[in-house]
C-alpha cells in the first residue's frame, strides 16, 4: 500500500542559539511542507528520489548502519536515519516532494524527518502518539547532525505556535497574524552546528558577559508569550522584542553583511521587526511587516531570495 506524509517546516520566532542553552523559545509551523510517499519497493535495494532536488539514490537497508557523522549533511541522510528507528530493511520506494525551499532556514530536515517517520510507523501498522513522535524525531536530528534543540521536530511535529520552555517542554500556543511575515534568505546558508559551536566558544572566553545576553533573549521570548496571550496585542511591542532579540544575536557573533543588510531594508519598507531567524552566520531573516507585505518582499528580492509565509495549524499528518 502506497503511504503518503507530510510534515510543515518552520520559522523561529524568538530563542534561537540560547534555547541550546535551555532558554525558552517560540517558532511556528510554515504553510510550506515536506512530503514523503512511501511504498513496497519492486528491486531489490531501497529508492529514495526527490525530482524537486533532482536526486535518486538506492541503498541496501539491511545493510550495516551508515555513518552519518563521517559523510556530508544530506537531506537523504535524515531520511535514511528515520527509516533506521522503525523499518525492517526491505526495499521501499520513497519519493520526496518539498514545497519548502532547502537552504531558506525553514527547517527542512526537521519537516522530512517528521514525515519520514510518520510514513514508517503508518506502513507498519505501529502506532506512535504525537510526543513520542516528537521526540522520535529529535533523535534523528540528533544522529544526522550531532547538535540540535528540539524546537524544529518539536513545529514540525505539532504545527501551529509552539513555546518551548525552560524544561524543555513544549507548549502549543494560541495565535495567528495572517499576511504579516516575510522570509528573506540569501544563497549561502550558514552551517548550524558550525555556528552553535562558534557561539559555545565565545561564550567559554565571555561567561560573565554572554550568559547575561543569553538569559536575556531567553526573557525577550517569554515576554512574547505573554504578549501574544494579550486580547489586544500590541503589534509594535513584538516587532520590537525581535528587533533586541536581533540584536543580541549580533552580539553573538552570528550575523553578517547580508543579513545586515536584509533586516535594514525590510525595517526601512515598513516591517516593525526583523531578525534573523535559524542560526545565522548567511541564511535567513524574518520580518514581521503586517500591512507592508509587498513593499518588503519587493526590497528583498531585489538582492536576495524572499518569501511570505504564514502560520499553518496542521503539524504531521498522513494524507
Ligand atoms: O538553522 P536552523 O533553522 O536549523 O536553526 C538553528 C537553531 C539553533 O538554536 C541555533 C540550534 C538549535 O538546534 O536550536
Amino acid at each position: 500500500m502506497e503511504i503518503m506524509a507530510s510534515a510543515p517546516g518552520k520559522v523561529i520566532l524568538f530563542g534561537e542559539h540560547a534555547v541550546v542553552y535551555g532558554q525558552p523559545a517560540m517558532a511556528f509551523a510554515v504553510n510550506k511542507r515536506a512530503f514523503i510517499n512511501l511504498k513496497p519497493g519492486s528491486g531489490e535495494k531501497s529508492i529514495i528520489k526527490s525530482s524537486d532536488l533532482n536526486l535518486a539514490i538506492s541503498i541496501d537497508l539491511n545493510e550495516e548502519k551508515k555513518d552519518f557523522k563521517r559523510e556530508k549533511k544530506s537531506i537523504i541522510n535524515y531520511i535514511i536515519a528515520a527509516l533506521y528507528e522503525v523499518h525492517d530493511g526491505s526495499p521501499l520506494d520513497i519519493q520526496l516532494h518539498l514545497e519548502i525551499p532547502v537552504g531558506a532556514g525553514l527547517g527542512s530536515s526537521a519537516a522530512v524527518t517528521v514525515a519520514t517517520l510518520a510514513a514508517a510507523y503508518q506502513h507498519h501498522h505501529k502506532k506512535i502518539s504525537t510526543p513520542q513522535l516528537a521526540k522520535k524525531a529529535h533523535e534523528v536530528e540528533l544522529t544526522v547532525q550531532g547538535r540540535a534543540s528540539s524546537l524544529d521536530t518539536a513545529v514540525s511535529t505539532y504545527g501551529g505556535l509552539i513555546y518551548l520552555n525552560e524544561h524543555g517542554e513544549i507548549i502549543p500556543l494560541n495565535f495567528n497574524l495572517p499576511n504579516s511575515m516575510v522570509i528573506g534568505y540569501t544563497s549561502y546558508r550558514g552551517n548550524t552546528a558550525v555556528m552553535v559551536g562558534s557561539v559555545r566558544e565565545k561564550r567559554d572566553r565571555f561567561p560573565e558577559i554572554m550568559d547575561p545576553i543569553i538569559s536575556s533573549i531567553g526573557r525577550i521570548a517569554s515576554q512574547a508569550r505573554k504578549l501574544i496571550a494579550e486580547d489586544d496585542m500590541d503589534l509594535n511591542y513584538l516587532g520590537e522584542l525581535m528587533n533586541i532579540n536581533h540584536g543580541l544575536l549580533d552580539s553573538m557573533g552570528v550575523n553578517t553583511k547580508e543579513i545586515s543588510n536584509m533586516i535594514f531594508n525590510a525595517r526601512r519598507s515598513g516591517a516593525i521587526g526583523a531578525k534573523i531567524t535559524g542560526a545565522g552566520g548567511g541564511g535567513s531573516i524574518i520580518a514581521f511587516c503586517p500591512g507592508k507585505i509587498d513593499e518588503v518582499l519587493r526590497v528583498l528580492q531585489k538582492t536576495d531570495y524572499a518569501l511570505q509565509v504564514d502560520l499553518s495549524r496542521t503539524g504531521v499528518k498522513i494524507h
